[in-house]
């Protein structure tokens, strides 16, 4: 898939068909996790992978705005190192990256933030030094995405030219 495809047609999906994802696809999208690049190459974040409905009802459970992640087929708890000051950037970088290895095979995901820390630290041997920062769930579309329909503002309303305010 064409990358501007890639991101123009991905959409962020809550509800998935249950069949499994080939574990080819699983390790295309760390793949994709490892080669981003983060600040300083510091390389801080680490990975969860998160399989099978018991795993993932537990995921659901620990958090507050991501309860679909039980019905995906997989997940990845993203962890950064808030030591650097930039961690979030990466953390947004490396998620982005993920999904759109995912969504080139056909995997749609979904991510959340919201999260009962102390019970998800507890499950999943998180320790104190890592932040838990973005769970990104994959998992087949269980509807057809329309492609192109984002809800989004158009440019007119979000870019200046060569200074704030400055309207074409
Ligand atoms: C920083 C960030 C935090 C988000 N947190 C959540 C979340 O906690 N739960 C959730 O279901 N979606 C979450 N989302 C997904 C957004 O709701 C979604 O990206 C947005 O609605 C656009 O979706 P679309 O690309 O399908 O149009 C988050 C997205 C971002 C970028």
């Amino acid at each position: 898939m064409d990358i501007f495809e890639g991101i123009s047609t991905k959409l962020d999906v809550r509800e998935f068909r249950p069949e499994a994802v080939p574990s080819e696809t699983k390790q295309s999208v760390l793949e994709a996790a490892r080669m981003t690049g983060t600040g300083l190459n510091t390389q801080h974040w680490r990975f969860i992978l998160v399989e099978g409905r018991d795993h993932l009802r537990k995921l659901a459970e620990d958090s507050t705005s991501g309860m679909w992640v039980e019905g995906a087929g997989f997940a990845i708890i993203v962890l950064t190192n808030p030591k650097y000051s930039f961690h979030l950037i990466d953390a947004g970088r490396v998620a982005q990256n993920m999904q759109l290895a995912a969504w080139n095979r056909g995997v749609a995901s979904g991510l959340f933030t919201g999260i009962r820390e102390k019970e998800l630290r507890n499950d999943f041997g998180i320790p104190k030094e890592l932040n838990v920062t973005i769970v990104v769930g994959f998992g087949y579309p269980a509807r057809k995405l329309t492609d192109g329909k984002k809800n989004r503002v158009p440019l007119g309303q979000l870019v200046y030219y060569g200074k704030y305010g400055t309207t074409a």
